[in-house]
């Protein structure tokens, strides 16, 4: 059986497809539970500090409600709210809290700052979003996935279109390839993953039967099962504006690319918070100055049956939950 008792989640590459399993099965378990309204205490007595570094509404509330669901506490500290990385190191502040608590979720901008805290702390850390990578975020749209895709995921033609090279890039591909899905990248060369990241997800699809593509054709969508996307402009990354609305802006999810896939029931997926309509979202002036009514995503796709955003963003706390439940809860 699968026990990741005291491990530290910072990128499905230190996971296996069964672990992953396990951890998809927990938060359908967890949901159902939820759903049912019955009240649990697998995190009772546990303490989990979260920090970042970054803003974020789905990340830091599936982690609050998920502790609160299981009786345990938590303890919220926003940039500029500790001395972390100011008046003391990474190294020194990981030591401290993990004397105090449970465990540690981290998000922010570099993927060494969590690794540090990892390595020092002495209890689990999660990654709640670096540059590099978002892995609790995979796991929401893979369950996302089993739950409206009538196929196992190693069945599923998976398409991302967009920035290929962000954290949701690099971590859909590293997720498809641990659980054996056709993936596709589509995104101009220069936003496609790094050579030595493609590589070794192309190592690991050997042994799951997964394939790892990527295409600037977007004629490639065909047959997908599942479109993704997310902002074409990361947090930090905003005055890359200009830049990227030129190189993107072919790769739009759209009526015209889901009619490409030919597959009427085609499912579409995006991390959120996104970019689709001019009068709700920020940004207005930059989608006028480049004659856009929306960025990454059509209002019509965000808003149509194909889009199944908002379960994605539910199961984001279930999947965080168990994320939580598996590594320090009272199993
Ligand atoms: N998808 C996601 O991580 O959303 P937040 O930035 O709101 O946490
Ligand atoms: N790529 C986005 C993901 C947000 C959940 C960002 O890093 O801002």
């Amino acid at each position: 059986p699968v026990s990741l008792k005291g491990r530290s989640f910072l990128t499905l590459k230190h996971f296996t497809p069964e672990e992953i399993n396990y951890l998809l099965d927990l938060s359908a378990d967890l949901k159902a539970k939820k759903r049912a309204g019955i009240k649990g205490n697998l995190l009772e007595g546990k303490n989990v500090v979260l920090l970042f570094e970054k803003t974020s509404t789905r990340t830091r509330c599936a982690f609050e409600v998920g502790v609160l669901d299981e009786g345990g506490h938590v303890t919220f500290l926003g940039s500029g709210d500790s001395q972390m990385g100011k008046k003391e190191s990474i190294e020194d502040t990981a030591k401290v809290l993990g004397r105090f608590y449970d465990g540690i979720e981290f998000r922010g901008f570099k993927q060494e700052t969590v690794e540090i805290l990892a390595a020092n702390a002495g209890v689990p850390v999660w990654n709640g979003l670096t540059d590099l990578y978002h892995p609790t975020q995979i796991l929401a749209d893979f369950l996302t996935i089993k739950e409206h895709v009538a196929k196992p995921l190693n069945k599923v033609k998976f398409v991302y279109a967009g920035d290929a090279r962000n954290n949701m890039g690099n971590s859909l591909m590293i997720g498809a390839a641990k659980m054996g899905m056709e993936f596709w990248g589509l995104a101009p060369k220069e936003l496609w993953p790094s050579e030595e990241l493609v590589a070794e997800m192309k190592e690991v699809a050997k042994e799951t039967g997964a394939s790892i593509n990527f295409s600037e054709n977007v004629d490639d969508v065909k047959n997908a099962d599942v479109i993704y996307t997310d902002v074409w402009v990361s947090m930090g990354e905003e005055a890359m504006f200009e830049e990227r609305i030129k190189q993107l802006k072919p790769y739009q999810v759209n009526m015209d690319m889901i009619k490409k896939t030919e597959n009427p029931d085609v499912l579409f997926l995006h991390c959120l918070p996104a970019f689709h309509d001019l009068n709700t979202t920020v940004g207005k002036d930059i989608y006028e100055k480049f004659g856009l009514e929306s960025m990454e995503v059509t209002d019509e796709v965000f808003r149509s049956r194909h889009s199944k955003v908002f379960d994605e963003a539910e199961n984001r706390m279930h999947t965080i939950k168990a994320v939580m439940v598996a590594t320090i809860g009272n199993l």
